[in-house]
């Protein structure tokens, strides 16, 4: 099974992922968590060549540089973890470019779910849950962060992060049966619990067939 979370930076998703790996972990299941772009020594290099202030990036290559780290995460790592039967959770996965690079920075949303497609070779989540904030809320946290500066992404501005949001409620209200949009400006035990009541009856036929 494959679990992805997606959402603005600093909507919270890696306290999250940690919380429902235990809670997993805690029923017994085998879960490897991994994020986007990076999970291999390549996907990592491209991450911080994405993330590094010294480059200035055009769209395309940006968008091609999250497929590339995204295809060969899915080949080496997402597909081999599957097939032995591992619940995979993915901080970011395909629907991060539609957003960001579609959405975000004005490239087709047809052609980034085409790149999207080929890198992914047609992997799709059982799950995703949009952790959804306030742009408001993101940049407070952001800014709360002690002695971290904004990488390449976050140097992006709030309008940019504006269209980022509304792109990510678009996809969610596109792909109603796979998304679960979860308000994540509250507590992150009370963001845990929504998480939890959303994922058990899927957990419940999943540990079912194993
Ligand atoms: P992270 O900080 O959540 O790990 O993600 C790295 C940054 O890269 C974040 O600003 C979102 C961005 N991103 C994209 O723009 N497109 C993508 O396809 C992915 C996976 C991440």
């Amino acid at each position: 099974m494959l679990i992805t979370f997606e959402g603005i930076d600093g909507s919270g998703k890696s306290t999250q992922i940690a919380m429902l790996a235990q809670w997993l972990g805690g029923r017994g299941a085998t879960v490897l968590t991994l994020r986007e772009p990076g999970g291999t020594t390549f996907s990592e290099a491209v991450r911080s060549v994405l993330l590094s202030t010294k480059h200035e990036i055009h769209p395309r290559a940006e968008l091609l540089l999250f497929e590339a780290a995204r295809a060969q995460l899915v080949e080496t790592v997402i597909r081999p973890a599957l097939g032995r039967n591992i619940i995979v959770i993915c901080d970011r996965f395909a629907d991060s470019s539609t957003a960001y690079q579609g959405y975000g920075r004005g490239l087709s949303v047809s052609d980034v779910e085409n790149c999207n497609f080929m890198a992914t070779g047609g992997l799709k989540p059982d799950i995703t849950f949009f952790l959804d904030i306030p742009i408001e809320t993101a940049f407070e946290r952001a800014a709360g962060r002690n002695g971290s500066t904004a990488d390449r992404m976050e140097q992006s501005g709030r309008d940019f992060f504006e269209r980022v949001r509304e792109g990510y409620t678009l996809i969610a209200t596109t792909e109603k049966e796979r998304f679960r949009i979860i308000r994540a400006d509250s507590t992150p035990q009370k963001v845990h619990e929504a998480v939890c009541s959303e994922i058990s009856e899927l957990i419940a036929q999943y540990t079912a067939k194993a």
